[in-house]
């Protein structure tokens, strides 16, 4: 279903209420290690300036206590970085739903933060009082969080049901455009990538995708379950040994799609510095843990990305962070950037990966998103969305 996006409503002389994702990951010190997601949120913020609309822009950070607000959950340092990026001051407001008229004197072409919305009593239950005093903000309510949109609080969900209008930003309608290509009406063959290290958050993935895909690749943990299932060793290597049926399920209803590694590099123990040996599965020893995939693996691999027509990727297949056992992530990291197919790509640890290899300019598309995109490739309806859709 359609819903009404920013770009086609008059916001000149409005308050605009952007509800951003701008849950950055932050080192010790608070400082921001990786500014993706504001970046990301500036051209929704920019054209509603531009066009005339005070802008007020809130996100969660972090899962702080609802009702108290410590040094470490404040939205400060990225109210300093999107002012850097947008080239102006962003105020912080800080008591921003009871505190009094301080929208009053917000001017056109004017923008604040308001802080940490996860800090409000009653944003993750989505109260409906909450919701409705946040919505008196505003003359329009913009969602540009796509990765917030699997979560119904009174940011992502409430405040559309009691804004005069709700629209979606350019980033959350560009992401939803970008998922809908790959899954929708996907160019065939499509694969799917789907790695890391648990088989039990991405199950729902696992099974939805098989019925989708022509091919879906396993990597990392998920993988040592799959090669259990197949009767293969692991040795001590990272497994969900009672999640072996559901495996077992997987690989018989979607037979030949499910392709498992034959070749693993292995070490005695997980660290930066252990040597990877490389060994075929069946040599595979009690002692010894999977941390990458090897080369007869990858060179299978290569094939199917290089003949697909869309790829869909969460999850890397080994232990990229250590360069011994980076291969495997690598080596797939590159076939999906030469492949010719619509790629997109999801997730911290993935487009940790794409970065780290360079490739990030030869995916099609990288989502903001970790748990939204999952939830996606789910094929659940996500709630910030269907209520957008409601209000279309
Ligand atoms: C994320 O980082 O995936 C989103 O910002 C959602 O955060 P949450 O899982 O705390 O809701
Ligand atoms: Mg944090």
């Amino acid at each position: 279903m359609p819903f009404k996006r920013l770009a086609d409503i008059n916001v000149r002389g409005k308050r605009v209420f952007i509800r951003a994702d701008l849950n950055v990951p932050q080192d010790d010190a608070g400082n921001i290690t990786d500014d993706t997601r504001i970046v990301a949120s500036v051209p929704g913020i920019r054209d509603a300036l531009e066009r005339g609309a005070s802008v007020m822009v809130t996100s969660h950070l972090g899962r702080p206590t609802e009702g108290t607000l410590t040094g470490e959950d404040s939205l400060a340092p990225v109210a300093a970085r999107l002012g850097e990026l947008l080239g102006t001051r962003v105020p912080l407001i800080r008591d921003w739903v009871d505190g009094g008229a301080w929208h009053a004197t917000l001017a056109p072409g004017q923008v604040v933060m308001l802080e940490n919305c996860r800090v409000n009593r009653g944003e993750k239950k989505c109260d409906d009082a909450l919701s409705q005093k946040m919505a008196k903000l505003c003359d329009v309510y913009c969602n540009d969080a796509f990765g917030s949109a699997h979560r119904a609080e009174a940011t992502t969900y409430g405040i559309a049901k009691f804004a005069p209008i709700a629209c979606a930003g350019p980033l959350m309608a560009a992401e939803l455009d970008a998922l809908g290509k790959a899954l929708a009406h996907p160019q065939r063959p499509l694969v799917a990538i789907v790695g890391g290290s648990k088989v039990s958050t991405k199950l729902a993935v696992l099974k939805e995708l098989g019925s989708k895909v022509d091919a879906m690749i396993v990597g990392g943990g998920i993988a040592n379950t799959f090669i259990l299932a197949a009767h293969g060793h692991i040795g001590k290597s990272l497994a969900e040994p009672d999640l072996v049926p559901e495996a077992l399920a997987i690989l018989d209803a979607f037979p030949g799609k499910v392709p498992v590694p034959v070749d693993a590099v292995c070490a005695k123990e997980f660290s930066a510095t252990a040597t990877g040996t490389l060994k075929a599965i069946e040599n595979v020893e009690d002692d010894d843990m999977i941390l990458d995939i090897g080369p007869t693996s990858v060179a299978a691999l290569k094939m199917i990305i290089a003949k697909a027509g869309t790829i869909v990727w969460n999850g890397p297949v080994g232990v990229f962070e250590f360069d011994a056992f980076a291969g495997g992530t690598r080596a797939i990291a590159e076939a999906v950037a030469a492949s010719p197919a619509f790629s997109i790509a999801g997730g911290g640890d993935t487009i940790a990966a794409i970065h780290k290899f360079g490739v990030g300019d030869r995916v099609s598309y990288i989502s903001t998103a970790g748990g939204a995109f999952l939830e996606f490739l789910e094929g659940k309806k996500l709630p910030a969305v269907a209520i957008l859709e409601s209000r279309a």
